[in-house]
């Protein structure tokens, strides 16, 4: 268990990502992510991550209907202010009063709450004034709506900035062994700031996990099929990179989840991960990593074998990387 936040609830240090139950990487069912999320309750997982743009509210009504019917503790932490336009099939970044209000709404009548404990902007609105998005967002926690404000894919610099006009609990940024962007500054600045690092992505959407995707075999809408990491050539050589990873994973005796997980939260203790699932067999296997730490003689070699930067490809195509800031 880890602090979301220092001033925020105990929440697993391996929490659950509930993007991939939306489609994100391929079908699920309903049957199935029910007993994703009941397994994750048994083994003790009761922080949930998701936001209103996955699956479209999808992602939402699932806990939702699951929360209702279990009546489970759960901490939940959603996002707003990526907003998409069904016409073109654009989205856009929207940190408007309304729209981020409006937002909220629609994900608490989906998640049957009257509050979520945490609640972020999951991209900023550059051309947008960080003290309108900090009012908006102190409203909203005034009111009772949200328990605490977080903060997605933003630089330091914003977080120092948005952290002096109210409290910033959370920062939630892309974080792996390949793609270590983050460890220049953000983690430090989180700490700084006595924010919980909040890192997504931490199994390279499945690069990481020892198992060998094949990208010919993503379904129709597979976010994969458009990322540059998974295209050729750069998917050909981080598999070679992979099978390396793999290897270095059996000497040390562990599975590549296991080794994968111990990266991210041996970044700082105030360090939570989400990795994402639609399984319960893997959602176990992702708990139990928790339990393995790495000391510094292997972070130090995992790092010198897997630089900042090894991987082919950027982590985002540019329609991908909308309202992304630099983490540096
Ligand atoms: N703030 C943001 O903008 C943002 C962006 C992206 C993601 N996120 C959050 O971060 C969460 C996690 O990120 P992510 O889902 O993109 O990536 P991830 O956790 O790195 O990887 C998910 C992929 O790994 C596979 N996987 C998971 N556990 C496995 C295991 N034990 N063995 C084999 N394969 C395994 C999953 O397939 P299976 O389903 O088959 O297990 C899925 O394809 C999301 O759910 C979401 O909540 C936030």
């Amino acid at each position: 268990m880890r602090r979301l936040g220092s001033f925020g609830p105990r929440v697993s240090a391996v929490s659950l990502g509930a993007m991939s139950i939306s489609g994100t990487y391929g079908p699920s069912t309903e049957a199935e992510t029910m007993r994703l999320f009941s397994r994750a309750v048994e083994l003790g997982v009761n922080h949930f991550d998701t936001s209103d743009i996955y699956g479209l509210g999808r992602s939402e009504e699932l806990i939702g209907r699951y929360l209702r019917e279990s009546r489970a503790d759960i901490v939940v932490s959603t996002k707003a202010g990526i907003r998409y336009m069904p016409v073109t099939g654009e989205r856009r970044v929207d940190n408007s009063p309304a729209h981020l209000r409006n937002a909220l709404e629609q994900s608490l009548k989906r998640l049957g709450r009257d509050h979520v404990e945490l609640f972020y902007i999951q991209r900023r609105e550059a051309a947008r004034p960080i003290e309108e998005v900090m009012e908006t967002l102190s409203a909203l926690k005034k009111e009772g709506k949200i328990g605490a404000i977080g903060l997605s894919e933003v630089s330091p610099e914003t977080l120092r900035e948005a952290n002096r006009l109210t409290r910033v609990s959370a920062v939630q940024s892309e974080y792996s062994l390949w793609t270590r962007d983050a460890e220049r500054s953000l983690i430090a600045a989180c700490d700084e700031c006595r924010a919980a690092f909040v890192a997504f992505s931490p199994l390279g959407r499945g690069m990481l996990t020892g198992h060998v995707l094949d990208p010919a075999t993503f379904s129709k809408g597979d976010f994969r099929l458009n990322n540059p990491r998974f295209q050729e050539p750069a998917y050909s050589q981080n598999r070679a990179a992979m099978a390396v990873f793999e290897k270095l994973c059996e000497r040390l005796g562990k599975s590549p989840v296991e080794v994968a997980i111990a990266w991210v939260l041996s970044a700082g203790e105030h360090v939570i991960t989400i990795p994402g699932t639609r399984t319960a067999e893997h959602l176990e296997v992702n708990v139990a990593a928790a339990d393995f730490r790495l000391t510094q003689n292997q972070r130090a070699e995992i790092a010198a074998a897997f630089p900042d930067g090894f991987p082919w490809g950027d982590r985002f195509s540019s329609a991908q990387a909308i309202g992304i800031e630099p983490t540096v």
